[in-house]
């Protein structure tokens, strides 16, 4: 994008009610009267369809949103975006779904009193069933997006809105860790564990970190104070007793860390079939709270997070970069394992 081809106090619609300015990007073209873009895409109701490339209409916004031109785009593996939507009842909705949601990039169109402006660089968090994600451009919330400082690139911005805002959330608000809390994240190494270790540290947490054996040095780099493998230790058969326990992964349920937690001890997951009404019963039965976790996305977790980062206290680890027409490549590396932060896609079809 190019801020000399947009026009920050006069957006122009056209006859489709699209902005003119996105006719400036080369990718777009116009197809029956609308703008076409390329997006990544999977279809719901088929379980073994691989992510692919479709042509998908611009997104239109509406006051109180923004259009961006996507850089950025970070990845959550298909698999596990299969079982969210099974939670969700999202299959019953929607045909066609894109799998990420957090993006970085540049905005197109805002309102005119919206403190976005054109060419301005942002993150967002979208949720994609409003808007497409892995696209061309994505529809953006003002309520639900940054300016970008100077400092950060892009790729590592995209990171911030899905992945940073689930690691804080899980750690200051549901888990409400405080100094001197013993805190075991299971699966440590990935796009949401890397940054949550570095912000129970932060809180003067001491930090169990769980990942595979190879990535027990990436773990402690980042300020983890112990390391368990899964590979050769079950975390709940080794004695340890944890105040917080955050299942990154979803590999165990709040059931089968009962024992491993501490009188008033607290649980977080983010396992999409986790069910509230369980944890809760088992919470009131046994002193010790769950939450299924569900993100609360907002402006002021995304300030918070820029605000770590610039200060240097927070560094947000890319496991691997693939350009959008990629991406079933790109998901194919959660299944090959051994991830160090996040994978992220980058809007170069
Ligand atoms: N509820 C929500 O609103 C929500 C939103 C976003 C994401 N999520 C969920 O959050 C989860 C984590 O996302 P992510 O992006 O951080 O995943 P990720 O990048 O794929 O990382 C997975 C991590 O788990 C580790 N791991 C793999 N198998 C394990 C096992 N058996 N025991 C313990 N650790 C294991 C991996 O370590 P190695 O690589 O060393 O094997 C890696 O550290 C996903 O399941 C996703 O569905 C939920």
């Amino acid at each position: 994008m190019n801020n000399e081809t947009v026009n920050p106090t006069e957006p122009v619609i056209s006859d489709s009610g699209l902005p003119v300015s996105v006719r400036v990007c080369d990718s777009v073209r116009e197809r029956d009267g609308g703008m076409m873009m390329r997006a990544v895409a999977y279809e719901v109701a088929r379980p073994k369809s691989a992510l692919q490339v479709v042509d998908a209409v611009v997104p239109n916004r509406k006051a109180g949103q923004m259009l961006v031109r996507v850089e950025t785009a970070s990845l959550t593996s298909l698999k596990r975006r299969r079982r969210i939507d099974m939670a969700k009842g999202q299959r019953l909705f929607t045909s066609l779904s894109v799998p990420a949601y957090g993006i970085a990039g540049r905005v197109v169109e805002s309102d005119s009193n919206s403190k976005f402006r054109p060419g301005d660089r942002v993150m967002s968090h979208v949720n994609h069933v409003a808007g497409e994600v892995c696209a061309e451009f994505a529809v953006c919330g003002d309520q639900h997006s940054a300016l970008i400082p100077e400092t950060m690139p892009m790729d590592e911005a995209s990171v911030i809105p899905m992945a940073g805002a689930m690691a804080l959330q899980a750690i200051r608000e549901d888990a409400k860790v405080v100094s001197g809390d013993r805190v075991l994240i299971n699966g440590a190494s990935g796009g949401i564990g890397a940054l949550a270790i570095q912000i129970a540290k932060q809180t003067g947490a001491h930090v169990t970190a769980v990942a595979s054996a190879a990535n027990e040095p990436f773990c402690r780099e980042l300020g983890a104070d112990e390391f368990i493998s899964y590979q050769d230790m079950n975390f709940t058969w080794n004695g340890t007793r944890w105040d917080v326990i955050f299942d990154v992964v979803g590999k165990a349920s709040f059931r089968e860390v009962l024992d491993v937690l501490k009188h008033g001890g607290r649980y977080v997951s983010t396992r999409p079939g986790e069910d509230p009404t369980l944890v809760s019963w088992f919470a009131w039965l046994f002193s010790k709270t769950g939450t299924a976790m569900d993100l609360r996305p907002n402006a002021e977790k995304l300030d918070e997070l820029i605000q770590l980062y610039e200060n240097h206290r927070l560094s947000i680890p890319i496991d691997s970069r693939f350009a959008m027409h990629e991406a079933a490549d790109a998901d194919r590396r959660f299944e090959e394992g051994l991830i160090r932060g996040k994978v992220v896609l980058l809007n170069n079809f």
